[in-house]
């Protein structure tokens, strides 16, 4: 098995993922198309934590016995695999956290408290996740700053044609997702960049979407912070990532306090260790973030330019055929703009019926608000199904979920 746009052999990437060898728990095979909300692990992630933990476990940046240094020297090869990666300048630019959620709320938290005034403006887009919403408005509760958003255009893209009016001399923070995880919106952070850093703000990009579809590159496109999980790139749940420009992580106050995190503990005062530790209080995921980087390395294996084409078939063909499905609506822009998720609603279906429906056929989709409220409102609606792709998947998998979206208007009576 293997697609024609790309030399990636199929079989032999499936093989590398033992969910995908065994049926699910109804003997069925496994179509897993929810990979916006976590991708399953190769084996060499799942041989890396077993390893860490059966052969070498202790904590990090602690003992200078033997474990404890292959653990210190494990998680420094993850923090320089994730700076190849995302091409950042140093390692120390990069932080571990718990996921994009914590990195989030971590450059809101800590940027926000060292920056915002009141009157000051955080710019967002109408098509974020909560987690790149919620922390923004907490800290401009209490900074006395505002909350805007860049809109849609018609056609599901940033309506960019007011930048100047949407980015002022207020603007101190633009917040993107790099690609929605409803519309599969990608979105260009140059321009964005450009505008912010002319006002003397920062660029914040919420990877957690794009970063298994799509190179990113900080320094080319002139990215302040950005985050992503570990769990949605291949790698293990419980740990993530903020990439931090060095001289932002130097000149923000710590996120949380604790162990690690300081220089020098005094009864009335502390002072801070360098980044990153200054923000790694306490004991880190260990063996997530060690076993991060065969995931990344499985990326960089089949490299983004192939993933990206084959994911892009699987698009295509997908955009063709569940378009023909009466009834059926897709949410998001042409397919030139957009990454490997397939959103829509059914004529005379709730999305919550028919996520059901499509499981009785195997096929495992997420429905719901996909933590996109605001932009559900103004969608018009409450709830969607999305089928999200990752490069294991298949043109049969295609098929069957237009098998099962057949079946499922069958068991509505829609047909
Ligand atoms: N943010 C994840 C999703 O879109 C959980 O499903």
């Amino acid at each position: 098995m293997s697609t024609a746009a790309t030399s990636l052999d199929l079989t032999a990437i499936r093989a590398q993922f033992p969910i995908l060898q065994q049926p699910d728990p109804r003997g069925r095979p496994v179509i897993y198309l929810d990979n916006g909300a976590s991708a399953q692990k190769p084996q060499r992630v799942i041989d890396k934590e077993i390893e860490v933990y059966s052969r070498h476990y202790a904590n990090a940046y602690r003992g200078v016995y033997e474990f404890g240094q292959i653990v210190d020297d494990s998680v420094e090869a993850t923090r320089q695999t994730v700076r190849d990666l995302i091409g950042a300048e140093s390692q120390e630019e990069i932080v571990f956290t718990s996921g994009t959620t914590m990195s989030l709320n971590l450059v809101a938290s800590c940027w926000g408290r060292h920056t915002l005034k009141p009157g000051d403006e955080i710019l967002l887009t109408e098509m974020e996740h909560h987690a790149n919403i919620v922390p923004w408005q907490m800290i401009a509760e209490q900074t006395g700053a505002v909350v805007r958003y860049i809109p849609l255009t018609s056609d599901y893209r940033l309506d960019l044609s007011d930048l100047p009016g949407l980015i002022t001399e207020r603007t101190k923070i633009v917040a993107v997702t790099g690609m929605s995880n409803v519309l599969g919106t990608l979105v260009d952070p140059r321009p964005l960049a450009d505008a912010v850093h002319q006002v003397g703000g920062v660029l914040v990009v919420d990877a957690a979407q794009s970063i298994l579809h799509q190179q990113h590159h900080v320094v080319n496109d002139g990215i302040d912070f950005l985050t992503f999980s570990g769990h949605k790139i291949y790698g293990p749940s419980g740990v993530g990532v903020l990439y931090g420009k060095r001289e932002h992580l130097e000149a923000m106050p710590p996120f949380l306090g604790g162990g690690h995190m300081i220089e020098r503990v005094f009864p009335d005062h502390s002072t801070w260790s360098p980044p990153p530790a200054k923000f790694e209080a306490g004991t880190l995921p260990i063996a997530q973030a060690i076993a991060l980087k065969p995931a990344i390395e499985f990326v960089q294996e089949l490299g983004y330019a192939s993933i990206q084409a084959h994911e892009h078939d699987l698009l295509v063909k997908a955009t063709e055929q569940l378009s023909e499905v009466p009834g059926l609506k897709i949410y998001g822009p042409g397919l030139d703009h957009k990454g490997a998720i397939v959103t829509f609603t059914l004529e005379g279906a709730h999305p919550q019926d028919l996520a059901f429906l499509l499981n009785k056929k195997g096929v495992c989709v997420r429905h719901g608000h996909h933590c996109t409220m605001p932009l559900h409102d103004k969608l018009g609606l409450t709830a969607t199904v999305r089928a999200s792709f990752g490069v294991y998947n298949t043109a049969e998998e295609v098929d069957q979920l237009t098998d099962a979206l057949h079946y499922a208007r069958k068991r509505l009576r829609l047909s």
